[in-house]
């Protein structure tokens, strides 16, 4: 069985990370995505919330399952008893970053590899931060964002302006 670990940060989980899942799905037995818990960003949403968000857009998906991790990828990947890891490159500004991350893990562990799928066009100027920064200046986000995730979006912001108003 072949198994694919998808990581990342997911805050929020954007239409560009689906379709990465997705294609993932039908390349691999089995796909899980890894939700990083312990990130130096201070994320918009918890990383239970995060995992939980990605849960609710892939129920159609049988074969993927999402789980957190804190510490190594490459040692949440041998845990996922996975060896290949999953990376979507949206651009060339992306690569520098992704290759090094990759040639590092391979380093530490020989026997994981990266792949990387090349993200969709209609989504290759997509990020998470972008959506939050347009979201904060209370911009149009539904055409980033599965729409339940557009509201937690909302809400999340707003909530915060709340509280810093406060
Ligand atoms: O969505 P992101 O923030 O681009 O994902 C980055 C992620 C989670 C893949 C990366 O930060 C990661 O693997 N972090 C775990 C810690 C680790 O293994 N660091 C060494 C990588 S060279």
């Amino acid at each position: 069985m072949t198994t694919a670990v998808y990581p990342g940060s997911f805050d929020p989980v954007t239409l560009g990370h689906l379709d990465i899942i997705e294609r993932t799905a039908r390349m691999f037995d089995h796909v899980i995505v890894g939700v990083l818990q312990n990130n130096s960003k201070t994320p918009l949403f918890s990383v239970e919330e995060r995992v939980n968000m990605v849960r609710s857009i892939i129920s159609h998906l049988e074969n993927v399952e999402v789980r957190s991790f804190d510490g190594l990828l490459v040692d949440f990947v041998h845990q996922c008893g996975a060896d290949v890891v999953v990376r979507g490159l949206r651009a060339i500004t992306d690569f520098e970053y992704e290759l090094q991350m990759a040639q590092t893990n391979r380093v530490i562990a020989p026997d994981v590899d990266t792949i990387f799928l090349t993200t969709n066009l209609r989504y290759s100027y997509l990020s998470s931060s972008i959506v939050k920064e347009i979201a904060s200046y209370d911009g149009d986000i539904d055409a980033f964002l599965h729409p339940d995730i557009a509201c937690q979006v909302r809400e999340r912001i707003r909530q915060n302006k709340e509280k810093s108003r406060a």
